[in-house]
C-alpha cells in the first residue's frame, strides 16, 4: 500500500445496524425501484438497470427511511418518496457521467460507453419523470417541493461546477457551495422528506434536514479524497477523474495554495492549460500528502460527521439513532 493510500487505511464503520433494521422497508422499497423503471421502450430499463442493480448501498433512500422511522413514522408513506430520491440520484448519475466523461460507475462500464451520451441522457430524464409521479403518489405536498427543490438545486450546483472547471482560483466558499448543492442537497432533503412522511414536528423536520446536509458534506468532502487516494476495485470508479477534468475540489485547492510558487508552473499546465499525463496524477498525489491536503479535507469531513450526529441529540432514544450516527461515520471513512 503506498502512502496515499495509507491515509484511509482505517477499517470502515459497519451499516449492518443500519441495515438490518431497514432490511423489509429497503425491500419494498426495492420492489417499487423495480417496478418503476419498467417502459415499453426496451433501452430504458436496461439502462437504466445497469446503473440501478449495480447500486449497493442505495444510502440516500436508506436516508429517508431512517429518518422517518426515527421521526416515528409507521406506516409505509416514506417508501415512494425512497424510491423517488433513488431515481433522482439515479438520473443526476446519468447525466454527471456524461458531463465529467467518466468511464466506470459503480464496478460497471458507464451506460453512455455502452448506450451512447443520447440514450444516456434520455434515459436520464425517464427516471426523473419516474421520481416525480411516484412523489405524486406518495401524496404529500410538502415533501413534493422539498424534492422538488432539491432536484433544481442539484442541477445549479452542476452547472455551476462545470462553469468552473480548470478555475485554479475557485475560493474554497464557493466550491463548499457547488458540493453543498450538487451533494449534500439530496442527503438533506431525502432525510427531511422522510421527517414529513412521519408528520413530525417542525423543530425534529429542522434537525433532520441539519443531518443530511452535515452528511452530505461529510461524504463529498470524502469522495473528493478519495478521488485522489482510492482505488478503483474499492470505490467502483476511476480514481483521478476529477485531476482530469480539472476539477478544483478542496484536495486540489489546499495543495495548491500549500505548494505556493514551487509548483505553479505544474498547476498551471495540469489544471489550466489541461495538458496532462498518469505520470502528473501520481505527481499530484505526493504533493497532497506531502501538505497534508487530503488529511485537511478528511479533518473537515470528519468535523461535518460530527455535526450530523450533533443534530440528532434531541431525538428520544431509538436503535434508529445508533444506527444513523453510523452512517456518519461510514460517510467519512469508506474506501467505497
Ligand atoms: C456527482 O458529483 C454529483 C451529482 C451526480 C449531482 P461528482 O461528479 O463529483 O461525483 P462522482 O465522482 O462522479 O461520483
Ligand atoms: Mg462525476
Ligand atoms: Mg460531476
Amino acid at each position: 500500500m503506498d502512502a496515499v493510500r495509507t491515509i484511509v487505511a482505517e477499517q470502515p464503520p459497519s451499516l449492518d445496524r443500519l441495515l438490518g433494521l431497514a432490511a423489509s422497508d429497503m425491500a419494498a422499497v426495492d420492489a417499487l425501484i423495480r417496478r418503476h423503471m419498467d417502459s415499453p421502450v426496451p433501452v430504458i430499463p436496461a439502462l437504466a438497470d445497469h446503473l440501478i442493480a449495480g447500486s449497493a448501498k442505495r444510502l440516500r433512500p436508506l436516508l429517508t427511511v431512517a429518518a422517518a422511522r426515527l421521526a416515528g413514522a409507521r406506516g409505509d408513506a416514506c417508501l415512494k418518496l425512497a424510491a423517488a430520491v433513488e431515481f433522482i440520484h439515479t438520473a443526476t448519475l446519468l447525466h454527471d457521467d456524461v458531463v465529467d466523461s467518466s468511464e466506470l460507475r459503480r464496478g460497471r462500464v458507464a451506460a453512455h460507453l455502452i448506450w451512447g451520451a443520447p440514450s444516456s441522457v434520455l434515459v436520464g430524464d425517464f427516471l426523473f419523470a419516474r421520481a416525480f409521479e411516484l412523489m405524486v403518489g406518495a401524496g404529500s405536498m410538502p415533501a413534493l417541493e422539498i424534492l422538488a427543490r432539491a432536484s433544481r438545486v442539484i442541477a445549479e450546483g452542476e452547472v455551476l461546477q462545470l462553469t468552473r472547471a480548470h478555475d485554479m482560483d475557485l475560493s474554497q466558499e464557493l466550491y463548499l457551495e457547488i458540493i453543498g448543492a450538487k451533494t449534500a442537497e439530496l442527503f438533506a432533503a431525502a432525510a427531511e422528506a422522510g421527517a414529513v412522511s412521519a408528520d413530525a414536528p417542525a423543530d425534529r423536520r429542522r434537525a433532520l434536514r441539519t443531518y443530511g446536509q452535515a452528511l452530505g458534506l461529510a461524504f463529498q468532502l470524502t469522495d473528493d479524497a478519495l478521488d485522489y487516494s482510492g482505488a478503483s476495485e474499492e470505490l467502483g470508479k476511476n480514481p483521478g477523474d476529477d485531476f482530469r477534468e480539472g476539477k478544483a475540489t478542496l484536495p486540489l485547492l489546499l495543495a495548491m495554495m500549500r505548494t505556493g510558487t514551487a509548483e505553479r508552473e505544474f498547476w498551471v499546465r495540469t489544471i489550466d492549460r489541461r495538458d496532462h499525463t498518469d505520470a502528473d496524477f501520481q505527481r499530484a498525489r505526493e504533493l497532497m500528502v506531502q501538505t497534508g491536503a487530503l488529511e485537511s479535507t478528511l479533518d473537515l469531513a470528519r468535523r461535518h460527521a460530527r455535526q450530523a450526529k450533533a443534530a440528532l441529540a434531541d431525538f428520544a432514544a431509538s436503535p434508529w439513532r445508533p444506527a444513523l450516527e453510523d452512517l456518519a461515520d461510514f460517510a467519512v471513512m469508506r474506501k467505497s
